[in-house]
């Protein structure tokens, strides 16, 4: 057992949070859940940052005092973090009293030692970032990181000595790799920042009045950085009391936006060094939201709220996408089809089918009591081997901080378990009387579905109660071990199930967001992104194109309505029946490098194994379609004739990827 202090960044309660907010906040919390579930003493903090410039313009335009306007903020952010059942220890205020004291012990220490020192300020500011700029630093004479105009200012100020400790945090740097994650952005930091040296940092204001008070030196308030950065320390009775301090520092993550990985990675680090302190032992900055036309923005207009969100589809479908979806420490690409496709695809029809049927079946055929299991088989031994797997990877990608990746090793195990189902058959099985048989299938479906409940506990916050209940499960599984009891065999057999409503609802996507969006050509798409370019219909020889659709003429399209179809060579990976259809093939296709799933009505005329390594040709911008409840994300050209069906092939082998015009 081990110790795990998280954090999140405190937030500007400037406005309301948007989702890339509670995107930030939902990972601390899997992580913090994670570990709490695992048995680490945990601490997880969160808060706000509420002092400087920008606050206090923003509470002059609404007509209000800062502490008025914040509290009202404030007040919203705690509700959305309620609603998102953050699990978060604490929560900090930065003009809260316990703060205030001790960021004025700190910044007398520092003074007193000599790391603090007056001088005069003259230079640039950025108010919406609260960043000091260089001359030379600026582009095109604006801010470097939102482009946005800066301030120029000259005023007295207390500096922190930045430079004397810069050597030291190269080499820290250096020589501790995982201080700063990923590995890219510390090469950023130490090429952009480090490495062009450092100048000491201004640490106070004069022109305005919203922030600490410097305590010997009233006209000034302390920076609002500095500030901002102690509550890490702060929020645990750092200088005065020491309890939790000394049972949780040095924090073992600090979880930052990319943006602000600079002021964790220099300034915080400088402060810790000067304090004698510790330093943290990780900070990871994680890529951003973005929108398909940029960044979120309030004077955009574009931001998405959590609250929303919610409200539509439910807390553990938002949660789920924001912790899959999202590409390991990368920007994502929100967009609500993406969300829908991720709640049809994994929740609804994984997920839940396979609660759905294991409830079932178990009620049909056992008369709803859990069955003992008999002698495994190689195909149980494959289920039970991949709920080790999951438990073992769940932890390799929690520790590397890939949560989505942790997420996809679960559901291998969700999708491993219902092709069992179809393979094992129990529904043949008690056709033909063979219970001894039947009783290690039963068995071996509801167990799979408790390891995936235990597992998913700390990224899901109530679909792991609502398996349990179903599963007849006693007490609650966020509180047990995995380590102990997600082990295969702890379903107590002679256990009740209890069928329940439908996990997760399926969405239809046309009336939730009006249909899909326009689809993007297959070798442009984001890898983050779902594939959008889909299939409308998988039969084989439809045509492309609605003659009598086309402006150029009865029948006729023009060449440049026929150029809006990209028609790509594809290469069959795998091929499966879709179970209880004659017509159907699930086929596994590599396009442009990426896989994808069709679905194609070629059951009659091929054998799935026939296909396997075939050159097909499809069309990889149709939108996308469920066919059964499968994706499909594009649709195989073949032609028939009558009772006859041929596949559109390439005349000679041309790689998978290549157009056909
Ligand atoms: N107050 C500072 C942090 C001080 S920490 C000592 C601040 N606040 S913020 O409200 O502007 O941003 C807080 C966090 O939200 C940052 O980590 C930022 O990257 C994150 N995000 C803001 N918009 C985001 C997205 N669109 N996507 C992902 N994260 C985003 O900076």
């Amino acid at each position: 057992m081990g110790k795990f202090y998280v954090t999140t960044p405190i937030y500007y309660p400037s406005d309301k949070l948007h989702i890339g907010h509670a995107y930030t906040t939902v990972i601390a919390d899997a992580l913090a859940r994670y570990h709490r579930q695992i048995g680490d003493d945990t601490y997880f903090l969160t808060g706000t940052d509420e002092h400087g410039q920008k606050i206090q313009r923003r509470a002059e335009e609404a007509g209000k005092s800062p502490q008025e306007f914040v509290d009202g903020i404030v007040e919203g952010i705690k509700s959305l973090w309620q609603l998102l059942k953050i699990s978060n220890d604490d929560f900090i205020r930065t003009t809260e009293e316990r703060h205030v004291k001790r960021v004025q012990a700190i910044f007398n220490r520092l003074y007193e030692q000599g790391d603090i020192y007056k001088s005069e300020y003259e230079g640039w500011y950025c108010t919406p970032c609260e960043t000091f700029w260089l001359e030379r630093q600026l582009v095109e004479g604006r801010c470097p990181d939102c482009q946005r105009e800066v301030e120029l200012l000259h005023e007295e100020s207390y500096f922190f000595r930045l430079s004397k400790y810069a050597d030291r945090l190269l080499e820290h740097i250096e020589t501790h790799p995982e201080f700063i994650q990923p590995v890219s952005r510390k090469n950023e930091m130490i090429n952009n920042f480090l490495r062009p040296g450092l100048e000491d940092l201004c640490v106070s204001r004069t022109t305005f009045s919203w922030g600490i008070p410097v305590p010997f030196d009233s006209k000034h308030v302390v920076y609002v950085w500095l500030d901002a950065l102690t509550n890490y320390i702060t929020a645990l009775g750092y200088p005065d009391d020491p309890e939790l301090f000394q049972r949780y520092w040095p924090a073992d993550l600090h979880l930052v936006g990319k943006e602000i990985v600079r002021f964790h990675t220099i300034i915080w680090p400088i402060i810790l060094m000067a304090l004698d302190l510790p330093l943290p032992r990780q900070v990871f900055g994680h890529g951003w939201l973005v929108l398909e036309g940029g960044k979120m923005s309030k004077s955009k207009g574009n931001v998405i709220d959590p609250v929303v969100l919610v409200d539509k589809y439910g807390l553990d479908a938002v949660r789920y996408y924001l912790l899959r979806e999202m590409p390991f420490g990368a920007d994502g690409v929100y967009s609500e089809d993406a969300l829908i496709l991720r709640i049809n695809n994994d929740l609804a029809n994984d997920l839940g089918n396979l609660l759905h049927r294991t409830v079932s079946m178990i009620e049909k055929f056992a008369g709803g009591t859990v069955p003992a299991p008999n002698t495994y088989e190689d195909l149980d031994r494959e289920v039970i081997d991949q709920a080790a797997a999951a438990l073992r990877e769940r932890k390799e990608y929690i520790e590397k901080l890939d949560v989505s990746g942790a997420l996809a090793a679960i559901f291998r195990l969700v999708e491993k378990t219902n092709k069992y189902i179809d393979s094992a058959a129990p529904w043949a099985l008690n056709r033909e009387g063979n219970r001894e048989r039947l009783a290690t299938v039963l068995y071996t479906m509801a167990e799979s579905l408790r390891v995936t409940a235990l597992l998913l506990t700390p990224f899901l916050v109530e679909t792991p109660g609502k398996i349990w209940e179903q599963l007849g499960l006693e007490g609650d599984p966020a509180a047990l071990n995995p380590e102990m009891e997600a082990v295969w065999g702890r379903f107590p057999a002679g256990t009740q199930v209890k069928k329940g409503d439908p996990l997760f609802p399926r969405i239809d996507m046309e009336k939730a967001v009006g249909g899909p969006e326009e689809p993007t050509p297959a070798g442009k798409k984001e890898k983050n992104q779902p594939a959008e370019a889909g299939a409308k219909a998988p039969a084989g020889a439809k045509p492309p194109v609605k003659p009598d659709a086309a402006p150029g003429g009865a029948g006729l399209v023009t060449i440049e309505e026929f150029a809006r179809l990209d028609l790509r060579v594809a290469r069959v990976l795998a091929a499966e029946r879709v179970p209880d259809t004659d017509k159907l093939l699930k086929l596994t296709i590599k396009l442009g490098g990426e896989e994808r799933q069709l679905v194609a009505g070629i059951g009659e005329h091929y054998e799935p194994s026939s296909l396997v390594g075939r050159e097909i040709v499809v069309v990889a911008n149709l939108k996308p379609a469920k066919i059964r409840g499968l994706l499909s994300q594009g649709m195989l050209l073949a032609a028939a004739s009558g009772d006859e069906l041929a596949l559109v092939v390439p005349e000679k082998s041309i790689g998978e990827g290549a157009r056909v015009r």
